[in-house]
C-alpha cells in the first residue's frame, strides 16, 4: 500500500516513517495518511485528462475526508473541491480554498448555506431539486446576483455496489429524474431565470464501482437528452459532471481497475456519443472521493483484551472501532491489517478484530489470518482514508482520532485527539454542580 514498508526494527513504516513510534508520540487510534500516495492519485487524474486532450475539472469530494490541512493539500495538487454542506465549506474556506473553484452539493441546501456559498463566490451550486430551485432564484433576486449552476440528474443506473452508496437509480433521493420530464422542466425553468447561468448537468451514480459501464450508460442517457434540448432550446451543455464513485482495493477480493482507467474508457465513449450527436465535447468534471484519498489512509490501533469462544472463534479487542470507523457495521465493509510491530511474521491465528463500543456489530474485521498478537501491540487496519474518520462519532463518549499526515519521512499533526473537555464543552448542566 502506498510508500508503506518495514525498517530494520522490523515495523512498519508508512512515509518513511516508523508507525510504532507514530503511536507512541500520537496515542491510538490514530488516522496516518500517506501524502505522496494522495498526490499521486490527484496528478493521476489529472494527468490523464492532459494527456486525453480533454479539458477538466477534478473536484475532491471533501466528504471523503475534509480537514484544512487535507484541503490545503488538494488546492496545492490544483484540483477543484465538492463540498455538501455550511461545514464543508466553511473548512474550504478557512483552509484558503479559492471559492471560484468550489461545488456546492446536496439535496436540501439551507437558506443561510446558500447565502454563505454565494457570500463566499462559489464556482456554482449543484442545484438537486425544484425547491432549490426556487430558492436559489430568489435568493439571487433580492441580492442582483448571478450563479452559476449544474442541474443534478438521476440517469436511471442501478451501479453494482451496496444499496445504501447507490444514487443513480430511478428512486433515489437525489436529483431531478431524467426520464421522467422532471430534469427537462428543471432546464426550462433554469433557462427562464437570468440568476442562473446554466453550465451544464450533473449525476453521481453510486460508490465503490469496479467498471464503467455503469458511467458509459449514464452518459448516453444524459447526452441523449442533450441532444434533443440542444435542438429544442439551443441549449449547449458546456459542462458534463459524472461524479465519482470509482472503486479501490480494500482486500485482495477487491479488483478495482486504476484510475486512469477509468477515465479513458469513459471520456473515449464520451467523445464517441457527442460526435454521434454533432455536439461540441463539453468540459468533463469529476468527483473523486474514495479514489484519491481511500488507499491513502491506516488507522493504527492497540490490541488490549481477548476472548476465546471455544471451537468457534476468537475475538480480539482494540481500542476504537465503530466510533472511529463505522463502515463494517454499516455497510458489512471489509478491511486487511497487520500487526505493526512486525508486519512481515507468518499468520499464525485467525482472530476477529473487535471494537470497544457496547454493541455487538461493533466489529472491524471477521476472521483475519494474523500473527500472535497480544496486549500492546499495534494493529494497523489499512484503506481507511476515505469516510473513516469523515464518519467517526463520539458513541458511548469515546473521543475521535487524532490524524497525522506523514511525507517524506517526517509526521506532522493535521487534527488533534478530542479530549474529554471537548466532548463536554456544549452539555450545559441543568443544576449547579453539587
Ligand atoms: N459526488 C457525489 C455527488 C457523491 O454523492 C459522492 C459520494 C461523491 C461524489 C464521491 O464518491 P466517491 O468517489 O467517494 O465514491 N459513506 C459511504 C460512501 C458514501 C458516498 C456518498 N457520495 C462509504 O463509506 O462507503
Amino acid at each position: 500500500y502506498g510508500t508503506s514498508s518495514t525498517n530494520e526494527a522490523g515495523h512498519l513504516t508508512i512515509g518513511g516513517v516508523d508507525t510504532i513510534e507514530l503511536a507512541k508520540k500520537y496515542g491510538t487510534p490514530l488516522y496516518v495518511y500517506d501524502v505522496a500516495l494522495i498526490r499521486e492519485r490527484a496528478r493521476g487524474f489529472k494527468e490523464t485528462f492532459e494527456e486525453l486532450g480533454v479539458t477538466s475539472q477534478v473536484a475532491y469530494a471533501s466528504k471523503a475526508f475534509s480537514s484544512i490541512a487535507m484541503i490545503q493539500i488538494i488546492e496545492e495538487e490544483g484540483l477543484s473541491l465538492d463540498v455538501v454542506s455550511g461545514g464543508e465549506l466553511y473548512t474550504a474556506i478557512q483552509a484558503g480554498f479559492n471559492p471560484e473553484k468550489i461545488h456546492f452539493h446536496g439535496n436540501n441546501k439551507s437558506r443561510e448555506e446558500i447565502e454563505m456559498a454565494l457570500d463566499y463566490g462559489i464556482g456554482c451550486f449543484v442545484v438537486d431539486n425544484f425547491y432549490e430551485l426556487d430558492l436559489l432564484t430568489g435568493i439571487c433576486r433580492e441580492r442582483g446576483a448571478k450563479t452559476s449552476i449544474l442541474l443534478r440528474v438521476t440517469p436511471g443506473i442501478e451501479a453494482h455496489t451496496h444499496d445504501y452508496i447507490l444514487t443513480g437509480q430511478e428512486d433515489s433521493k437525489f436529483g431531478f429524474d431524467l426520464q421522467n420530464g422532471q430534469a427537462e422542466k428543471a432546464l426550462k425553468t433554469a433557462l427562464n431565470n437570468q440568476e442562473l447561468e446554466v453550465l451544464g448537468l450533473h449525476c453521481h451514480i453510486g460508490s465503490q464501482i469496479f467498471e464503467t459501464t455503469g458511467f458509459k450508460k449514464a452518459a448516453q442517457k444524459m447526452i441523449q437528452k442533450l441532444s434533443l434540448w440542444n435542438k429544442e432550446y439551443k441549449f449547449t451543455s458546456r459542462v458534463l459532471n459524472l461524479g465519482g464513485g470509482f472503486g479501490i482495493r480494500y482486500t485482495k477480493e477487491d479488483t478495482p481497475i486504476p484510475p486512469s482507467a477509468y477515465v479513458k474508457d469513459i471520456i473515449s465513449e464520451v467523445k464517441a456519443l457527442m460526435s454521434e450527436e454533432s455536439l461540441a465535447m463539453p468540459e468533463i468534471w469529476i468527483e473523486p472521493g474514495r479514489s484519491l484519498v481511500g488507499d491513502a489512509g491506516t488507522t493504527l490501533y492497540s490490541v488490549g483484551s481477548s476472548k476465546d469462544v471455544p471451537d468457534i472463534r476468537k475475538y480480539l479487542a482494540v481500542d476504537g472501532g465503530m466510533s472511529d470507523n463505522i463502515r463494517p457495521a454499516l455497510y458489512d465493509a471489509r478491511y486487511e491489517a497487520v500487526i505493526a510491530n512486525r508486519p512481515e511474521a507468518e499468520a499464525e491465528e485467525t482472530v476477529s478484530i473487535a471494537g470497544k463500543c457496547c454493541e455487538s456489530g461493533d466489529m472491524l474485521i471477521w476472521d483475519l489470518p494474523i500473527a500472535k498478537a497480544e496486549a500492546g501491540d499495534i494493529l494497523a487496519v489499512f484503506c481507511t482514508g476515505a469516510y473513516g474518520y469523515a464518519m467517526a462519532n463520539n458513541y458511548n463518549r469515546i473521543t475521535r482520532p487524532a490524524v497525522v499526515f506523514v511525507e517524506d519521512g517526517s509526521a506532522k499533526i493535521v487534527v488533534k485527539r478530542e479530549t474529554f473537555e471537548d466532548l463536554i464543552r456544549h452539555d450545559l448542566p441543568l443544576y449547579a454542580h453539587r
